[in-house]
């Protein structure tokens, strides 16, 4: 009987695939990076095709990696960067534009027009969004006002609009499937997360046609097969989920009051408020955490657009380190006395600030700043900005401030102990990380392994979060709060919007 899972992660700088057995032990890994594309200042785009060859090189690998056939795998889970945008052609199966990466800031001028139009209380009630070019909506918009035709080709039903789920799993099915899940939707600008379904005031506001798009599901259900010719037989795709939301269910965040913080490229904090769309006062995003047989449990979260990236940018940009595990070491030899501020709005800010034209600051530099101080500041950037994003989640759900005591933490970033010990002295909470890092395929696998019925319910399934090492605070208050108020006023010298 077939026993195992293939997960496919598929993220903003590399595509992955595990596998998973019947008892969700990772058998098998496969990775590989792609290349990233910036035209222009505030420009981010994938090559679409390179996000399907790097997927389905990757699910090969694994497969053969394990050992294993088609036939020993009960389903796929698709686990994906959200809100990156792709357009395609339904006859020919190809996209007309490169895909729009999320961190991309074209379009920020047509929400600010939206914004100054006074659209976006609507927006958000419905959607639980805010009017920022991280969204899906407004990049399919201006990919149908740059290529020329599509608008026509779209008012023919001849394109289709997926985010990155959507688009694996139709070159998955050869074209058979158009569909995502109530995750995926949720983060387009165009989706009501009340109501469950796609909005026609906001599609006439955003100028999407109906036709474009995906029908939407629940994150564990039937998806659809894909072609004998990938992997020999077909397999089922039983699961779907954006990666951050993955992650909550791979963290076994299933009660109200849990929260996970992801560290990849950027980060993403996510508390689950059950089955209440909690409405933020703070600028935080109302989302979907996940959609079991019809019934959506929500979140409240927060989103650093720069977490991990910043790290690439010292391995990359600057080259003072050699690779990303250098980095803690670095930061642990820098002159305690120096007070360096990094603000990483690289690609402007995102939670609380949202402010798409910021960019990214050095504060606090003198002549014996160096490598290990500039180090130090972008670790300590990524532990100030989740400071914040828990503020306001505290300060919009109160209740989070008993049951949030604890916050779970994982990807790449969390490898360092460093930054971790740095997190928990900066939050002054504990933090705990858990033995299996691989968070957002784990969540991909429980759910395709739920449907496919191989794996246990969610209660079973928390039962399978083991912690492997709870970092505590130990930093005296007064030195924390000095280094907020820091924190605070580089971040205010960087906003655009003040
Ligand atoms: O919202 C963007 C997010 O889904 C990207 O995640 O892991 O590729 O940084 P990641």
């Amino acid at each position: 009987m077939a026993s195992h899972i293939l997960a496919i992660d598929q993220g903003t700088t590399s595509s992955r695939a595990i596998l998973f057995d019947a008892h969700q032990h990772v058998v098998a890994v496969a990775q590989e990076e792609f290349q990233q594309h910036f035209p222009r200042s505030g420009w981010v785009e994938h090559e679409p095709e390179d996000i399907w060859n790097s997927t389905l090189a990757v699910c090969q690998a694994a497969i053969a990696r394990a050992g294993l056939s088609a036939r020993d795998i009960a389903g796929i889970g698709i686990t994906n960067q959200r809100e990156t945008t792709v357009v395609w052609d339904r006859a020919s199966g190809r996209a007309i534009h490169r895909a729009i990466v999320w961190q991309d800031r074209r379009t920020a001028e047509i929400c600010a027009g939206l914004r100054d139009a006074g659209h976006e209380p609507m927006v958000s009630a419905k959607t639980g969004l805010i009017l920022d070019p991280y969204f899906s909506g407004t990049k399919i918009a201006w990919i149908l006002d740059h290529v020329p035709g599509s608008r026509e080709l779209a008012a023919k039903g001849r394109l289709a609009f997926g985010t990155v789920d959507s688009w694996l799993l139709w070159r998955l099915t050869g074209g058979g499937a158009h569909a995502t899940d109530a995750t995926n939707a949720s983060r387009t600008l165009l989706y009501d997360i009340h109501r469950g379904d796609w909005d026609g005031e906001l599609l006439k506001l955003i100028r999407v046609p109906r036709s474009m798009l995906p029908e939407v599901k629940d994150s564990a259900a039937d998806f659809g097969a894909t072609l004998s010719d990938f992997f020999g037989a077909p397999i089922r795709v039983l699961g779907i989920a954006g990666d951050q939301q993955a992650a909550v269910v791979g963290q076994a965040c299933f009660k109200p009051g849990m929260i996970k913080s992801t560290y990849g490229t950027g980060c993403f904090a996510l508390l689950n408020t059950g089955s209440r769309a909690v409405v933020s006062k703070n600028r935080l995003l109302t989302t979907v955490a996940y959609q079991l047989e019809g019934k959506r449990t929500y979140a409240l979260e927060g989103a650093i657009f720069i977490a991990g990236a910043a790290v690439q940018w010292l391995r990359d940009g600057l080259k003072i380190i050699a690779n990303a595990a250098e980095s803690g070491m670095l930061a642990e030899a820098a002159d305690l006395n120096q007070q360096v501020y990094l603000v990483p709005a690289f690609v402007g800010l995102g939670a609380p600030y949202w402010d798409a034209e910021a960019r990214g600051a050095l504060f606090g530099l003198t002549r014996s700043t160096g490598p290990a101080e500039i180090a130090r500041a972008a670790l300590e950037a990524v532990c100030f900005q989740t400071h914040d994003l828990l503020e306001a989640m505290h300060a919009d759900w109160p209740e989070a401030q008993s049951a949030t005591s604890v916050l779970r933490v994982d990807g790449g970033m969390v490898a360092s102990d460093w930054t971790m010990q740095c997190l928990a002295d900066t939050l002054n909470a504990p933090v705990d990380r858990p033995r299996i890092l691989e968070t957002t395929a784990l969540g991909a696998a429980y759910l395709a392994g739920m449907q496919a019925g191989i794996y246990p319910g969610l209660d079973e399934l928390a039962r399978n979060w083991h912690l492997e090492r709870r970092f505590l605070p130990a930093m005296d208050e007064k030195m924390r709060r000095q280094k907020l108020a820091g924190w605070a006023d580089a971040v205010s010298r960087t906003l655009t919007k003040r």
